[in-house]
């Protein structure tokens, strides 16, 4: 039998995403069903090191499913990364009695986590970041959102790139990965999608593409890149190099953290929030929240952090399929 956990401090970190308020909202009402205190924790680690902490009830988290953004404000804190800085931070929750930090973010953000329990917190992290990356689980809080929105912005794009007769050529975020990029490229029809997990040809994968589509009778092109492989501008240029064609570059940026987060963010937060409380209330500590199969799991975070992501196959085949490549 664990820890009994008397007072849960929920916080979001790293680079923000919609659905984390739902994820708030969540831990606060269900830390309040399983009789257990829940106060906020602002500005990711930066607060836990300044103990920088506002009361949350069922009242003050009304209302946020729906909201974009974090009531908690999110950041990086290059202080928690040096042993001072979590010392610091470790005494501030020892003098404000939370013994069980939930943290909600990315890989960055877990690694924190890691170093608050070794020294004997009960913590656990919810996975939410746009780029849906984390290597334990399927699905990340925000990735949904993040791809709507991105299509909602390429969708408009591709009207005035058809006028035109132009190439988009459209960048999106996603760090180190292509998980955004190729599900937005799949999901608009795009002529290519250059992927950091795959090796680019330029020949192959994009101005052959290209040439054929155009003697094909094609007249306008809409090429997604994630942001991990290369600047948008650099491919743009090397389009129009290669085929004369007239190309135009978006680089979609932060509006891709904005917005209402959609149906499927807000239920995953919701569940995931209710199951970081449970593993707690269990008395379990050091976990990370994950789906898997649909379903909603746990893995410990030191293993969790060890394991590793890649694309996902088919849907990288089935993208190159549609776009006309031989
Ligand atoms: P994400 O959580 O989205 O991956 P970051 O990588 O920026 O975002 O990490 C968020 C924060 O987590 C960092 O600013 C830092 O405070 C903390 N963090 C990241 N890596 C470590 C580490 N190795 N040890 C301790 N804290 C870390
Ligand atoms: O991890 C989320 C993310 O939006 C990445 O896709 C991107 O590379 C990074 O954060 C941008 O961070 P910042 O908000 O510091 O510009």
């Amino acid at each position: 039998m664990g820890k009994q956990v008397r007072r849960i401090g929920v916080f979001t970190s790293g680079g923000d995403a919609p659905g984390m308020n739902a994820a708030i909202r969540s831990v606060v009402r269900s830390a309040l069903h399983m009789g257990i205190e829940c106060v906020g924790i602002r500005r990711g680690y930066h607060g836990l090191i300044n103990g920088d902490i506002i009361p949350l009830n069922f009242e003050s988290v009304s209302g946020m499913a729906r909201r974009g953004g974090t009531m908690l404000y999110s950041a990086r804190s290059e202080d928690f990364k040096a042993r001072q800085g979590q010392e610091r931070a470790i005494a501030t929750c020892k003098l404000l009695g939370l013994d069980a930090p939930v943290g909600i973010g990315g890989d960055g953000s877990f690694r924190g986590l890691l170093t608050l329990a070794k020294q004997g917190l009960s913590v656990i992290g919810i996975p939410g970041t746009i780029d849906n990356d984390i290597a334990c689980s399927t699905y990340t809080i925000g990735f949904d959102s993040a791809c709507n929105t991105a299509l909602e912005c390429i969708d408009k794009l591709r009207d005035t790139m058809q006028s035109h007769e132009r190439c988009s050529v459209v960048e999106v975020m996603g760090r180190h990965a292509g998980h955004l990029a190729l599900e937005v490229g799949v999901a608009c029809g795009a002529t290519a999608v250059l992927v950091p997990e795959h090796e680019v040809d330029y020949e192959r994968d994009l101005i052959e593409p290209i040439r054929q589509l155009r003697l094909g009778g094609h007249t306008h092109y809409m090429v997604i890149v994630a942001e991990g492989v290369c600047s948008a501008y650099e491919v743009a240029k090397r389009i129009h190099e290669e085929t004369t064609v007239d190309t135009r570059v978006t680089v979609l940026g932060h509006i891709q953290r904005g917005g209402k987060p959609s149906s499927r963010d807000r239920t995953a937060a919701t569940y995931m929030g209710y199951k970081a409380v449970s593993l707690l209330a269990e008395g379990k500590s050091c976990r990370v929240v994950a789906m898997q199969n649909e379903k909603y799991v746990d893995f410990d975070i030191e293993e969790a952090l060890n394991m590793t992501k890649g694309l996902d196959e088919q849907t990288y085949t089935v993208m190159r399929a549609l776009s006309g490549r031989k």
